[in-house]
């Protein structure tokens, strides 16, 4: 294979001849010479290629242009300009793919709302280069982390039969004409007529499948595309997100706790260590201090309090929420701020929610009012993590989600695990694209996201 700019840029000068491939990111001319930043999405920084221009025709220098793709051979030297070590002396230069004028990526600085609507080409931006490689390092560590810690990688199923949040919110899969919808005699959907003979949806979570892969495996994580139909127009939400869920048996919610708060800290070292200059970049042109911010969370210890902690904690200072609290009400993102960057000034792990606020997968606690959920929720973001230690007693289950209204039929495996050698057991949901967002400051998740999907916008 070539070399990629990246490894380019670390030779020494020497007498080898080096081909190098890439996007012409800018051209510069003076009377001898031309100048091309050549950059190939391996570094942030782009490879400057000198040209001498007695040795090429004008007509080939005037077809370099921004967004040209060139492939270009010559000798590593000693650069003379201050902006880098070392730059390629061109003694040979392919054109590969010409760029016209029209190009939509010019040298100034871009808003990212433009960028979003140019998404094919935004990854050749400087911006959204760092993005794809700081998020290809967390993909990467998310695997290190559980292969390394005695995990099994599992793949539950995109389409399923089961509304694991129970809210309501997932998108139906269907063959059925819409134009002319089967109906049964007492005139519904006839279901079974469509494809897979019964009501069918995208999965909002692999959650209960993992369940039964870590009742067998012990603890398994699974990592893969979600959907949920939410009308949420927030910088938080997408339409399609990747979420990773591990899932542990013999395990209790402190368990699941430990697990969490390691594994974040493992995923943002990751980056810190591996992508220092997309890092310097973010820190100096999208979130001042994040590299600090990331430093703080992976050397402080989380802060852990009850649900119960966490309303007396935000009654007190209930003056400054635009939607006040009091026992029962979710936590929103500005309270999960304020616990974070108020009280406790670091990332918080709240737990026992009331459980009319949550699933009704979670474990009833004795109080018969809270159950064993966790949220972990990080400065500036709010919750990042989801999780509960898991219900696993038959009758407990089977009360609870006939008092939900669920239909136990619905979900007859999902009980019947609890028949067959059932253990206590916990997990949690880390959303990828949060976690991205999160790591490089950027504002909104459609950011971190090569082709968001959200309300109104399934573009490319
Ligand atoms: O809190 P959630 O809904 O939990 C679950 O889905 C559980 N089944 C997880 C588990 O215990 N195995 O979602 C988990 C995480 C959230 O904390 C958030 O980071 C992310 O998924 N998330 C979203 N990210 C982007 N867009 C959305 N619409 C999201 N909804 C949830
Ligand atoms: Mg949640």
């Amino acid at each position: 294979m070539e070399k990629r700019i990246k490894e380019i840029l670390a030779l020494e000068p020497g007498e080898d001849t080096i081909k190098a491939e890439g996007w012409v990111r800018t051209k510069r001319d003076s009377k001898n010479v031309s100048f091309i930043e050549i950059n190939d999405g391996s570094c942030l920084k782009g490879l400057q290629a000198v040209l001498d221009r007695s040795s090429f025709s004008d007509e080939l220098i005037s077809k370099l242009t921004t967004g040209c793709s060139v492939s270009v051979t010559g000798k590593i030297v000693k650069s003379e300009g201050g902006n880098q070590d070392v730059e390629l002396r061109a003694e040979n230069v392919e054109i590969i793919g010409e760029c016209p004028a029209d190009y939509p990526l010019q040298k100034k600085r871009h808003t990212v709302e433009f960028l979003r609507e140019k998404a094919y080409l935004r990854p050749r931006t400087n911006l959204f280069g760092a993005v794809t490689r700081v998020r290809n390092t967390m993909a990467y560590a998310v695997h290190s982390f559980f292969q390394e810690n005695g995990f099994v990688y599992v793949n539950t199923p995109l389409i399923s039969a089961s509304d694991c949040e129970g809210a309501g919110a997932q998108f139906q899969v269907t063959t059925l004409d819409l134009e002319n919808v089967p109906k049964t005699p007492d005139g519904k959907v006839d279901y079974s007529k469509d494809f897979f003979g019964k009501l069918a949806n995208l999965t909002v979570s692999g959650q209960l499948e993992g369940e039964t892969y870590a009742l067998a495996m012990k603890n398994i994580y699974t990592f893969g595309p979600t959907f949920r139909a939410e009308n949420s127009n927030t910088t938080r939400h997408l339409a399609e997100f990747w979420m990773i869920e591990p899932e542990m048996a013999f395990c209790t919610l402190e368990g699941d706790m430990d697990c969490a708060e390691k594994f974040l800290k493992y995923i943002f070292k990751a980056v810190l260590d591996k992508n220092s200059e997309d890092m310097e970049f973010f820190n100096k042109f999208v979130l001042p201090g994040v590299i600090e911010s990331l430093e703080h969370v992976i050397t402080s210890p989380f802060e852990h309090m009850t649900y119960t902690e966490a309303i007396k904690h935000l009654e007190k200072n209930n003056d400054k929420f635009e939607f006040p609290v009091s026992w029962g009400v979710e936590i929103q993102t500005e309270h999960e701020r304020y616990l974070t960057e108020e009280i406790a000034k670091r990332p918080v792990i709240v737990t026992d929610y009331p459980k009319d606020i949550k699933a009704f997968y979670m474990k009833m606690n004795e109080d018969g009012k809270t159950v064993r959920a966790m949220d972990v929720l990080a400065p500036r973001l709010g919750e990042i993590i989801g999780g509960s230690e898991r219900e696993y007693r038959y009758d407990v289950l089977l009360d609870r989600m006939k008092e939900l209204g669920l239909d136990p039929a619905a979900y007859w495996w999902y009980l019947d695990l609890r028949k067959y050698g059932s253990v206590p057991h916990a997990g949690f949901g880390l959303g990828f694209e949060r976690a991205v967002r999160y790591v490089t400051g950027i504002e909104n998740i459609r950011d971190v996201i090569p082709y968001p999907r959200y309300v109104k916008s399934c573009e490319y």
